[in-house]
C-alpha cells in the first residue's frame, strides 16, 4: 500500500512549494519507492513546480469521453474511460504526475465517481508514495475520490488568522469522513525563531501537531517568478534545508 500524503491550507500559503519539495525529497530517498504527484488544484501548477508538463487532465478526459458517440469496436464506455484515464500519467525517471483539472460545475464527477476512485486506487497501488497538492477550496477532497490519507500537512503563514484558518481546513477535512491518520501544521515564511512561540495558543486550539517552520527564502519567489521548477532549488538553501529536516521528522 502506498502512503498517501495530502497538502492543504489557505490560498497562497505555500502548499505547492511544500508538495513539490516533498516529492523531490521522497523521490531521492534510498528506499527506492516511487512517487506519484497528484495535482488536485483546478489552477494546476504542480507540474510546473515539478518541471513536468501535464498530459491532459482527468476532468478533460471525463468530459471528452462523455461526449464520445462512437466507441472503438468492442469497447464499453467504462472501458474507454479507463483506457483514456490510464494515458494521463506523465512519467519522469524520478516521479510521475497526474493532473485532476477543473471540475465543470457540480456533478461533473458524479457519474464516474466510483470509477475514478477505483482508477486512482489501482494507479496509486503502483507507487510507494502519493503526494496530493490540494487547492484551498478542497474541491477534489470533498468529492472523496481520493483514498484515505496517511499524513495531512496543513500549511499556514505565520499569523494568528492563518493558523485559525488552518484549524478550519483541518476541521473540514475531518468532517469529510476521509480517514486521516496523522495531521501536522507547517508554518511557512517564518521570519524569526519566535514565530512559533507567539502563535502557541492559536496552534494548540487547532489540535494539530507542529511539523516545523520554513523560513522566508527569496530563492523560492525568484524561481516561481522565472518559472524555474522548484525541484531545481539548491538543497542547501534555507527553505529547502528546513523542509528536508521537517520531512525527515515525519512518519513517512
Ligand atoms: N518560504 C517561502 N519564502 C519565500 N517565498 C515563498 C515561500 N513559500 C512560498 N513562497 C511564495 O509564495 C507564493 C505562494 O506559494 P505556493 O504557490 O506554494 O502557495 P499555494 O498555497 O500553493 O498557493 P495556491 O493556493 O494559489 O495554490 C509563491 O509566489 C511562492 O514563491
Ligand atoms: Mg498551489
Amino acid at each position: 500500500m502506498p502512503k498517501y500524503i495530502a497538502v492543504a491550507g489557505k490560498g497562497g500559503t505555500g502548499k505547492t512549494t511544500v508538495a513539490a519539495n516533498l516529492v523531490r525529497y521522497l523521490a531521492g530517498r534510498e528506499d527506492g519507492r516511487s512517487v506519484l504527484a497528484i495535482d488536485a488544484d483546478p489552477n494546476s501548477n504542480f507540474g510546473e513546480a515539478l518541471g513536468l508538463a501535464p498530459r491532459g487532465t482527468i476532468a478533460d478526459v471525463l468530459e471528452e469521453t462523455k461526449q464520445t458517440k462512437e466507441l472503438p469496436a468492442g469497447m464499453t464506455r467504462q472501458g474507454w474511460i479507463q483506457y483514456r484515464l490510464s494515458q494521463l500519467v506523465e512519467e519522469s525517471d524520478r516521479f510521475d504526475l497526474l493532473t485532476m483539472g477543473t471540475p465543470e460545475g457540480p456533478g461533473c464527477y458524479c457519474y464516474p465517481n466510483d470509477l475514478l476512485r477505483g482508477h486512482l486506487s489501482a494507479l496509486g497501488a503502483n507507487y510507494g508514495y502519493v503526494v496530493i497538492d490540494n487547492e484551498a477550496g478542497l474541491e477534489h477532497l470533498s468529492r472523496r475520490v481520493e483514498q484515505e490519507i496517511d499524513v495531512l500537512l496543513v500549511v499556514t503563514d505565520p499569523t494568528a488568522r492563518g493558523v485559525r484558518s488552518a484549524g478550519r481546513v483541518t476541521e473540514i477535512i475531518r468532517n469529510l469522513k476521509t480517514k486521516v491518520s496523522d495531521s501536522y501544521l507547517i508554518v511557512n515564511r517564518a521570519t524569526s525563531g519566535g514565530d512559533l512561540a507567539a502563535l502557541d495558543g492559536e496552534i494548540e486550539r487547532t489540535g494539530l501537531k507542529v511539523a516545523g517552520t520554513i523560513p522566508e527564502d527569496p530563492a523560492i519567489r525568484e524561481y516561481d517568478l522565472r518559472g524555474t521548477p522548484l525541484t531545481e532549488l539548491p538543497v542547501d538553501g534555507p527553505a529547502v534545508r528546513a523542509m528536508r529536516e521537517l520531512f525527515a521528522r515525519l512518519p513517512l
